[in-house]
């Protein structure tokens, strides 16, 4: 592979910093380590045919998951695809695999090894494959707003909610508090549920998902919610703002999600008379309000599948899912929302040659970016997402 690395310097390492193409290390944000390895070419003509041998030499002892936003040279290889949630059930289902290797990004896989029994080992093709909204909530950050609500008096009525789009030790802190794990397919049961146990949310980490289910699908106003800054003193709100808060959402987004803009709805539907907005519940409360329709990757795939023949879609959530559905619906006019934004980087880093790498590895007998959540952490974490799991 070429050393991208000797012609591009890497920008210092803060939490949000891009890695190049699986190589470089940042301790600070959720994705952690180094990615070792030495890749095939990208350009190499056989890589279909070597994936393909590996898989079939691994048989049965290896399970594949594909979230719906990688790239198509890698979903030919899934054995499931799906959202995050329904990988989340497909890892937890297939106590019989040695290895799941997990094509998504670090946040999913850490889930799945929570998921998943002892002697199963989650890999991650690229371990540089984080997510930037993940890397939003560090948990240092949570515990001190924590604690600004303890000084308060509210936590007794506080339930955390965290977006499945955490790190373990954030769904950890959710676990050991009373709280529940959430994805975008049940963030309202999630609430359901938090608002019969206390009378406050704490939403991590994205406060695009918190208020959209929160105003559009349950009825509060925008004045039941607050947005507390990490990086503010006690989040940039008052003592009396907290107190009166329904909802207190954590300040971060999806960087994806968010470049999608009021100006792309009105846009696509000047220049295509009679399309429908279909778009991820990541995107701004706006934008959200102004599509026709909103949900889940999941969701999203359901509805272009049921949509007439003929009809018009422009979609707001990640390219690769949205080319592809294109490309499986060629009677249906399916579009991207905005023509500016782009693919998530950070999924799109689980590339053929990383795959080709981490399956001929397994067959070599070693077993390469095993990701590991500590015992504390897992067990924490697991009472959270078990709680998502049982939601009705
Ligand atoms: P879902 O898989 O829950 O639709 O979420 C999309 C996403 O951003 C995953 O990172
Ligand atoms: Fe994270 Fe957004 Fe990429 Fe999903 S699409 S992995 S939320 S940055």
């Amino acid at each position: 592979m070429t050393d991208v690395t000797s012609t591009w310097t890497e920008p210092s390492n803060t939490p949000l910093a891009l890695l190049l193409l699986g190589k470089a290390t940042d301790p600070a944000s959720e994705r952690g380590v180094d990615c070792p390895g030495d890749l095939p070419a990208p350009s190499d003509p056989d890589l279909v045919a070597r994936a393909t041998a590996a898989k079939a030499a691994l048989g049965d002892r290896v399970f594949v998951l594909g979230h719906h936003y990688q790239r198509d040279e890698v979903i030919q290889f899934a054995d499931v695809t799906g959202d995050s949630f329904k990988l989340a059930q497909q890892a937890a289902a297939r106590p019989d695999a040695e290895f799941i290797v997990f094509c998504g990004v670090h946040f999913m896989a850490e889930s799945a090894d929570i998921l998943t029994t002892p002697s199963q080992r989650v890999i991650l093709p690229d371990l540089a494959a984080g997510c930037s909204m993940a890397d939003m909530a560090v948990l240092g950050q949570v515990e001190t707003a924590w604690e600004h609500f303890q000084d308060l008096g509210i936590t007794d009525q506080i339930v955390p909610v965290t977006y499945m789009n955490s790190s373990a030790d954030i769904k950890g802190f959710v676990g050991r508090n009373d709280g529940v794990v959430c994805t975008s397919s049940n963030a309202k049961r999630a609430l359901d549920w938090s608002f019969e146990q206390g009378s406050k949310v704490f939403f991590l980490p994205d406060q695009h998902l918190g208020r959209n289910t929160a105003v559009l699908e349950m009825g509060f106003e925008l004045d039941d919610c607050v947005l507390y800054d990490p990086h503010k003193p006690q989040g940039g709100l008052t003592d009396e703002q907290l107190i009166n808060a329904r909802m207190i959402l954590w300040r971060g987004h999806c960087s994806v999600h968010g470049r999608f803009t009021i100006d792309s709805v009105r846009e696509v539907r000047e220049r295509v008379p009679g399309v429908n907005v279909l778009v991820h519940p990541e995107c701004r409360h706006d934008v959200v309000r102004a599509a026709d329709y909103v949900g889940s990757t999941e969701y999203i795939i359901k509805a272009l599948d049921a949509a007439p023949s003929g009809s018009a879609w422009a979609v707001g959530t990640e390219l690769n899912l949205v080319r592809r559905l294109a490309l499986a619906h060629p009677d249906k006019q399916i579009m991207f929302l905005d023509r500016a934004v782009c693919y998530c980087s950070t999924m799109n880093r689980i590339d053929l040659p990383h795959l080709v790498w981490t399956l001929e590895e397994l067959v070599a007998g070693r077993v390469p970016n095993v990701i590991t959540v500590d015992e504390k952490t897992a067990r924490e974490a697991r009472v959270a997402l078990d709680r998502m799991l049982a939601l009705p």
